[in-house]
């Protein structure tokens, strides 16, 4: 990136309306009965929209973060983004802000995660968090509507936030699952990210080959649901349509520790470079190479900008000499 581009990049606002604490550790073996008695233990604020914002910030970028908090956990939350110098807008709520906890099985690299259910959200404080957003929307930059909704959240709320992006004149970009998923498509965002779990539940298909892939995407495409479709394939990279052609990528050879957080990190890459004018093909790359550098780290830790560097370049270098 030349510092022009990082200068002159589109505003990014993210929105977490259902965030967590992630507590993470790890313990031998998982086992029921007895006291599991755990190794060091780390603390993160997650969520899709910060988590976008803090993978933004490390590779250099700016995002402005709205998301609720509230209680002890949620005054956590807020000290814990503001240690990592991430630029947020807070609508306090009544209810605590969730906790998430993960923990790793050493003995057999397997992981457990437990994804407590969020507090409900009133009427009152859903409204009032999209009227924050609408007032932190900017013209001509994008919104990152990304994670679950809690409990008391209508379905068309990531819908809400497309129609109030449009009205803004900024690209509203959806990370969700389910019915928000299919409520913001029906209304129209500028850019999804779907899994291929995600998208096969969407759809009620298998997506079990690449011709399957295409054609899902293409036809969001097609019927106006998004003008650029991110599928992640996890181990096997991602796929991109938009209305130049439909853009493949393989993953770079790393050692995968924990995916938690890849699909978040996929995303603040992606939207980073667009922001800063790079075309769809090196979004592209810099999303893959910090996806798979954020599978390198483990439990809910997210990438290192070095290694998305330097996957980053082996990409490019792939990309030039095909084997
Ligand atoms: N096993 C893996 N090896 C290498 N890279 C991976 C792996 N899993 C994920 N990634 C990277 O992270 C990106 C996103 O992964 P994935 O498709 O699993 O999305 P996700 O949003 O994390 O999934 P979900 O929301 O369903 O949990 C991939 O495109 C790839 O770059
Ligand atoms: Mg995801």
């Amino acid at each position: 990136m030349n510092s022009s581009q990082a200068q002159f990049a589109s505003p990014i606002l993210t929105l977490t309306v259902n965030p967590a604490l992630d507590i993470s550790t790890s313990t031998d073996l998982v086992y029921s009965g007895h006291k599991l008695r755990c190794n060091g233990s780390h603390i993160a604020p997650g969520g899709g929209g910060a988590n976008v914002a803090r993978v933004l910030h490390r590779l250099g970028g700016h995002a402005l973060a709205l998301y609720t908090a509230g209680g002890t956990t949620g005054d956590t939350y807020r000290k814990l983004m503001e240690a990592e110098g991430i630029p947020a807008l807070v609508a306090t709520v009544d209810g605590d802000t969730r906790q998430d906890f993960t923990v790793d099985e050493a003995s057999t690299g397997k992981q457990f995660r437990f994804v407590l259910r969020g507090a409900e959200l009133h009427e009152n404080e859903w409204r009032r968090f999209l009227e924050l957003a609408k007032r932190s929307i900017r013209a001509g930059g994008y919104v990152v509507a990304s994670g679950s909704l809690p409990p008391g959240v209508p379905d068309d709320f990531y819908a809400r936030v497309a129609r109030l992006a449009r009205q803004a004149d900024a690209r509203c970009i959806v990370d969700t699952s389910g019915p928000a998923l299919a409520e913001a498509l029906a209304e129209g965002v500028f850019m999804v990210k779907p899994s291929r779990r995600e998208l096969a539940e969407l759809l009620g298909a298998t997506l079990d080959s690449e011709e399957s892939h295409i054609n899902a995407i293409s036809a969001l495409l097609e019927n106006g649901s998004a003008e650029c479709v991110a599928l992640t394939l996890a181990e096997a990279g991602a796929v991109v349509a938009t209305k130049a052609g439909v853009i493949r990528l393989a993953v770079p050879s790393v050692q995968v520790v924990s995916t938690v957080g890849a699909g978040d990190s996929f995303l603040a890459a992606f939207v980073l470079r667009l922001a800063q004018g790079y075309p769809v093909n090196a979004a592209l790359a810099t999303a893959v190479a910090s996806g798979s550098a954020t599978v390198m780290t483990p439990a809910t830790e997210l990438c290192r900008p070095d290694d998305v560097a330097r996957l980053e370049a082996e990409i490019v270098a792939r990309a030039a000499n095909p084997s």
